[in-house]
């Protein structure tokens, strides 16, 4: 596996791999792997000739009361882990490099699915991803990238984008990699106290819950967020940022659950805020 931190280097080897007609995955992360980041490299693996992983933590998606300075940063154990989910080259920019001081241009996503949900909290947080991304995809130019349903709401956005630019890229969304007891793998999960990590086990928990009413027949959509609001408010460490019952492609609220609704949850567990969906249909629900 290669490890690069210069773009020039990175532009220079994607443009020849682009020459040799070489399918080119890209997984962009910020570090710390997990499962989760993994399961994506694994599915590039599987479908590219080569596979480009990015490591940047991007502080133009953090705002200033943001975890940027104590987000977990760990190169020599992502190095590894890379190389053995088949990776052929891990791309570490520096800061300066992505960044210089005269650095002016932005790429934001203005319509509805980018100012709901997460979008409300965390003001100018998808502009720092989707500007990261243009330049990213200009560098690495993919063919297939990989992103996380996980962040659900980022994926739907990044589509939107390469909608919208007419990037010549396929974005592939991957199923959420799970803790054994459900909790979605994430690195702010490091985070978590001992008694936080059992309480956060409720996030899904509650899903899990939403899912099976819906099953028994329920579709409204207030009543299904009731029920997970209760299951929440149950744990005294948690404190609910947003329960959100929306359309999975426009990400805006449904009062009636059908064939294409996303239930999102952001819930703080202590200080740790964390996120975790699921799609639910009344299709699948009534089989
Ligand atoms: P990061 O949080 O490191 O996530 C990198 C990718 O891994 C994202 O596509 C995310 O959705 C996916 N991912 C995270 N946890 C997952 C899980 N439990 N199961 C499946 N996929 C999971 O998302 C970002 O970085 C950044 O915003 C980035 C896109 C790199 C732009 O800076």
């Amino acid at each position: 596996m290669k490890i690069i931190s210069s773009i020039g280097e990175m532009e220079s080897y994607s443009r020849d791999a682009r020459q040799k007609k070489q399918k080119i995955g890209f997984v962009p992360t910020m570090g710390a792997f997990h499962e989760g980041h993994l399961s994506l490299m694994r599915a590039a693996e599987k479908e590219c000739d080569i596979v480009i992983v990015s490591v940047f933590v991007n502080r133009l998606q953090f705002s200033p009361n943001e975890d940027f300075d104590k987000y977990p940063r760990d190169m020599e154990q992502d190095k590894k882990l890379a190389e053995a989910a088949g990776v052929s080259v891990l791309f570490a920019p520096t800061a300066d490099e992505m960044y210089p001081e005269d650095f002016s241009t932005h790429v934001e996503v203005t319509a509805r699915c980018a100012r709901s949900l997460c979008a409300k909290r965390r003001v100018g947080h998808f502009k720092g991803v989707t500007t990261v991304l243009a330049k990213l995809f200009n560098i690495c130019r993919p063919n297939e990238a990989y992103f996380g349903q996980k962040d659900a709401q980022q994926a739907v956005i990044v589509k939107k984008m390469v909608r919208d630019l007419n990037l010549p890229i396929t974005v592939q969304v991957m199923s959420i990699v799970r803790e054994k007891d459900g909790l979605a793998m994430s690195s702010r999960n490091a985070y978590l106290s001992p008694e936080e990590r059992v309480q956060a086990t409720a996030l899904y928990g509650a899903l899990k819950e939403a899912r099976n009413i819906i099953g028994a027949g329920e579709i409204s959509a207030a009543r299904v967020k009731n029920k997970i609001e209760q299951i929440l408010k149950k744990e005294k460490k948690l404190k609910i940022d947003y329960v959100e019952i929306v359309n999975a492609e426009t990400l805006e609220s449904v009062d009636r659950i059908d064939s294409n609704t996303l239930i999102a949850i952001a819930v703080f567990v202590g200080e740790t805020r964390l996120i975790d969906n699921i799609m639910v249909s009344r299709a699948t629900a009534n089989l």
